[in-house]
């Protein structure tokens, strides 16, 4: 059985003293939740905040991006040691915001996929189809290339230490969600993917969270399908009541 993970996306909101007080008051309302498991990516500087707030809770850390080399002369740019020396188990990788503005394509998003595994993060990797190539039916050939691409050379020896975050962009930040239907079907597609590469008995057991307007209210019956397993939460991970109330869905 997967068990569900459920991850807030803090982007580039809260200072450490904002994240700090967040992040308290989300470990004292989830405190017990046992049978999902809960990520928070903070920003960078406020890591450090976090991981104390959460110390002995249920909540695990999570960076919203890495680099992907291990160490070297990239100004301004940080490494997955420094993210687990600063507590995280988790990466965000190729999410659509750092696609669209950052340039970030599938090569670049495969290095970085294969970096977190090599230093024993574990990848929460973001794919998606824009408006456009979803009303031009192209939804299906999108996942296929960032799935394939993202994924090149990278074996599954174990399907816990990968995660894919089904996000349709047009479903980000816009208080759109994708249907339960059109979410489970994508999520379907991916799994049936990942089978052709690594069997399915693999692909059976790696998590596939969906991302995109999820709130209190919608949260439960995307759960209920088949293939999600779980949730990347951006503008409602941002207030301690309501990501609770989805982390209980
Ligand atoms: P949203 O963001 O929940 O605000 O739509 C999701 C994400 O970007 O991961």
């Amino acid at each position: 059985m997967r068990k569900p993970i459920i991850a807030g996306n803090w982007k580039m909101y809260k200072t450490g003293s904002e994240a700090k007080t967040l992040a308290a008051g989300i470990v004292e309302k989830v405190q017990k939740v046992q049978e999902v498991q809960i990520v928070l990516c903070p920003p960078f500087t406020a890591l450090g905040a976090v991981a104390e707030a959460i110390k002995g809770s249920n909540i695990e850390l999570g960076a919203q991006n890495c680099h992907f080399e291990d160490k070297g002369a990239f100004t301004g740019e940080i490494s997955t040691a420094f993210l687990i020396d600063a507590g995280c188990k988790y990466v965000i990788i190729g999410h659509s915001e750092r696609r669209q503005y950052f340039a970030e394509d599938d090569a670049l998003i495969n290095k970085k996929i294969k970096r977190a595994q090599a230093s024993g993060l574990i990848p929460i990797f973001c794919i998606g189809e824009t408006l456009l190539e979803r009303q031009k039916e192209q939804t299906f050939d999108v996942l296929r290339r960032q799935v394939l691409h993202g994924l090149q050379e990278i074996s599954a020896t174990d399907p816990e230490r990968l995660i894919i975050a089904y996000e349709p962009v047009w479903a980000i930040g816009t208080g759109v969600t994708a249907t339960k239907e059109q979410a489970q079907e994508a999520h379907r597609y991916i799994r049936d993917l990942l089978a052709g590469l690594w069997g399915s008995e693999t692909a059976e057991r790696i998590r596939i969270q969906y991302g995109g307007s999820v709130k209190p209210d919608n949260v439960a019956e995307l759960m209920a399908q088949d293939d999600i397993d779980g949730a990347l939460v951006g503008g409602a991970s941002l207030d301690a009541d309501s990501f609770a109330k989805i982390v209980g869905f």
